[in-house]
């Protein structure tokens, strides 16, 4: 069986001060969490955090990483730099880098690569915008930008990756899918996998559902058979929020 994840999307919240007073709140609320923890501060943070982690079972993420090995793309981190800092995952194409920073599938396929190819566990975000609902199109966008983000990664190594499923019209709005709206997208997603890389490997991918998920709405979502975890925003942004979606 899948090993639940739920991860912190921190955003373009808290210095390393306020960062590391988050995590050590944090820490003894999620100490006996059945599932994977995971935060994601901003990089600047990275080391605050990754000091105050020692020991704990809750692991560290980054929010981006730079496809190349290193050179001159001014204000970019590559995966070895956030390999060396300490981190064991990295969120790739969440919507608010493909909406603000012009992350398309193909770079977001490529920096898929690179994490992977680090040792990072890459937690790549597909999800469609809500005229893309309306209009029909959720099943084939969240198919090729699953099918994009994956190509050129080996079936073992797609087994490891982490998908989140985030409707776009869902973050930060306090929106939620349904449940089962949450269910069916993120079985269409498994599929997506499983017509590249077969059943067997698709049934190891964990994914997660991600968009205005808190405490009072995690039990619902995880109780759905395909929901195998969460991508948290605004909710991991105080320690006893995000500790209520933790101990789901
Ligand atoms: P939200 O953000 O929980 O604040 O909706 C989720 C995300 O963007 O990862």
């Amino acid at each position: 069986m899948r090993t639940p994840i739920i991860a912190g999307n921190w955003k373009m919240n808290k210095t390393p001060e306020e960062a590391a007073a988050l995590v050590k709140d944090l820490i003894p609320l999620v100490k006996d969490a059945k599932c994977d923890v995971v935060v994601c501060p901003p990089a600047i943070c990275i080391p605050a955090v990754k000091a105050v982690l020692a020991g704990s079972n809750v692991k560290l993420g980054a929010q981006n990483v730079h496809f190349a090995a290193n050179g001159a793309y001014t204000g970019e981190l590559s995966a070895a730099m956030l390999k060396a800092a300490g981190c064991e995952y990295v969120i790739i194409g969440h919507s608010e880098r493909r909406q603000y920073f012009g992350e398309t599938d193909k770079t977001v396929n490529q920096r898929t690569l690179a994490a992977v190819a680090a040792g990072l566990t890459a937690i790549v975000c597909v999800g469609e915008m809500q005229d893309e609902r309306e209009t029909g199109y959720t099943n084939i966008l969240v198919t090729y930008q699953t099918q994009m983000a994956l190509h050129g990664l080996t079936k073992e190594q797609v087994a490891e990756v982490v998908i989140a499923y985030e409707p776009v019209w869902a973050i930060g709005t306090g929106l939620t899918a349904t449940d089962e709206q949450a269910n069916e997208t993120i079985g269409v997603i498994r599929k997506a996998v499983a017509a590249v890389y077969g059943n067997d490997t698709a049934e190891k991918v964990r994914i997660q559902y991600g968009g205005s998920m808190k405490g009072s709405n995690v039990k619902g979502l995880m109780a759905q058979p395909e929901i195998d975890g969460g991508l948290i925003g605004g909710a991991s942004l105080k320690a006893q929020d995000f500790s209520e979606v933790v101990n789901f």
